[in-house]
């Protein structure tokens, strides 16, 4: 009963044999596989609403051999899905059916870092928490941070195009990335590993795989641009009445602290309460709520009180915008403010069974589909009194790039049937809103299992063609991540 009932598993597949996992156990060795009990881990999602039934997690240690492994798994047709830290979203990181688990937690070296020009050359399976702790010794930092950092890896980042929260200051992954290597089905290793900036000859094959989610091939190796760390950095959190007052600071901090910008993030007064009460988090305004809230961010290395000024600046010339404001007095502060949002998405998952959406949208858009979910759900006809009390529908996220996480979310887990009812009313009308106010259905996470279905709503039908095109380039058996982002890939 999960939302891929409708997919039928493809009968061009092979079914694993106990011969296949013995070629894999002297390919990788005894530690290089799991099978088993060991295996349920791998075939459930963070969101808890996704279960394969794979019988089978391979963990290379080296290019080499993932490129025997989808050597293997071509010649058979065996179908295998990437999986790095397993916290994305939409269902794109685990088996649908059977597939294999190709996993890299064992490739998690760190190859080489190049001082002059702040590059990082590292394998897929580095945690990229670890990646920041690594450069922030040396004075630099990662381009992306985002509130899985202590579990994904940089390949799961680069195959979703993670985003994150200094989106806003350091661009996506296709600006950071200069180099990567992967290997497709068949076991070719396209090896474009380089710290070049840049490298004009021809075709920029890397862009392909990043946000390709894995149906095109694995990432195995990286290398990113790192900024530089900045020595200071300042935090405030306001709150607000309106969501068109939060819109009016966004719009002066871009303009007044452009230069030492480093985050707007917005959350609502359910996503706040929520997670104080679900995660027994402090208020940071004591025990006062409010509808809105936004984070701003400024960092630079410059001492003295220049930086935090400036944005002391901002918030009187707010004043009439802003109810409450707290900046952050010490590192400590900074944190608890931070992980309050980072957090979020935690708080709603421990609540119960939660619809998430990821949408890139206008600002007259960016909440008024919270507001219009809210209402909708209230006008249907299809939940009891009860019911409709019992759903939170709230909004999130990175306001200073667009993006809006809407979240609908009901408690536990057990009620298939209203769970059922919920999806069957805001799937279709989130989409559709979308669609027609020419957004993106997927902003960060990526399309998965979720979204494959409502990738036209997003990509016009002559791009769907030329993916479904590449993909077949790269893919000809389709045993790459199968069932995820193209719909009928195969
Ligand atoms: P997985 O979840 O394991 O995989 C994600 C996809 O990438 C799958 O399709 C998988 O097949 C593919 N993949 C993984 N590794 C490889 C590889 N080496 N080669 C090829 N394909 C591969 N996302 C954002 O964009 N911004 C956020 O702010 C953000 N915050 C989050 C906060 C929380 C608490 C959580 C749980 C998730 C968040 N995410 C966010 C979603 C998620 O996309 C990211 O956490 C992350 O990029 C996924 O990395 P991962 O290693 O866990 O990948
Ligand atoms: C976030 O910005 O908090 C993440 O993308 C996770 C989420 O959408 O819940
Ligand atoms: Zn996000």
């Amino acid at each position: 009963r999960f939302a891929h009932l409708n997919i039928l598993r493809n009968s061009s597949f092979a079914t694993l044999t106990d011969k296949d996992i013995t070629q894999f156990e002297s390919l990788l060795g005894p530690n290089g596989i799991l099978t088993g009990d060991a295996v349920e881990p791998h075939n459930s999602d963070w969101t808890k609403k996704y279960h394969g039934h794979s019988k089978l997690v391979l963990k290379p240690k080296t290019t080499e051999e993932v490129s025997a492994i989808l050597r293997i798994c071509d010649d058979k047709r065996l179908a295998i899905v990437p999986q790095g830290g397993n916290t994305g979203l939409v269902g794109g990181s685990q088996p649908v059916f059977d597939e294999i688990v190709l996993n890299f937690s064992r490739m998690n070296q760190i190859i080489d870092f190049d001082e002059s020009y702040g590059i990082i050359t590292c394998e897929a399976g580095c945690i990229l928490q670890d990646l920041h702790t690594y450069l922030n010794a040396k004075g630099y930092l990662m381009p992306l941070d985002l509130g899985a950092k202590g579990s994904c890896q940089i390949g799961g980042n680069l195959a979703t195009n993670a985003g994150g929260i200094h989106f806003i200051k350091y661009n996506s992954l296709h600006a950071n990335c200069v180099g990567l290597e992967a290997v497709v089905p068949g076991g070719r290793v396209l090896d474009n590993i380089t710290t070049l900036r840049k490298d004009n000859t021809g075709y920029d094959l890397k862009h392909l795989f990043i946000g390709a989610e894995g149906t095109l091939g694995a990432i195995t190796k990286c290398a990113i641009l790192c900024p530089p760390l900045p020595k200071f950095r300042h935090l405030c959190l306001v709150s607000c009445r309106s969501f068109e007052q939060v819109l009016k600071i966004l719009r002066s901090a871009k303009h007044e602290l452009s230069d030492i910008l480093q985050a707007v993030e917005f959350m609502d007064g359910n996503a706040m309460e929520t997670t104080l009460s679900q995660l027994n988090f402090k208020n940071p305004f004591e025990s006062r709520l409010y509808p809105f809230y936004a984070l701003v961010e400024v960092a630079s290395n410059r001492e003295g009180t220049e930086t935090p000024d400036r944005l002391y600046e901002l918030l009187g010339s707010a004043d009439d915008l802003i109810i409450e404001g707290v900046v952050a007095q010490d590192e400590t502060q900074l944190s608890h403010i931070w992980q309050i949002r980072e957090e979020i998405a935690s708080a709603y998952i421990k609540r119960g069974y939660t619809l998430k959406y990821d949408l890139s949208l206008a600002p007259e858009h960016f909440y008024k589909i919270v507001d219009d979910t809210r209402d909708v759900i209230s006008r249907s006809p299809t939940f009891t009194a009860n019911e409709k009390h019992s759903i939170a529908v709230t909004g999130y996220g990175h306001i200073g790039d667009g993006n809006v996480h809407l979240n609908v979310c009901i408690p536990g887990y057990d009620d298939h049937d209203l769970q059922d009812r919920l999806s069957g009313l805001v799937d279709g009308y989130v989409f559709e809103y979308v669609r027609k106010a020419r957004g993106s259905v997927s902003a960060e996470h990526g399309v998965g299992l979720q979204k494959a279905q409502y990738l036209n709503y997003s990509k016009s039908e002559n791009m769907i063609h030329y993916m479904k095109e590449i993909k077949r380039v790269f893919d000809p058996h389709g045993i790459m991540n199968p069932y995820k982002v193209l719909p009928d890939a195969k």
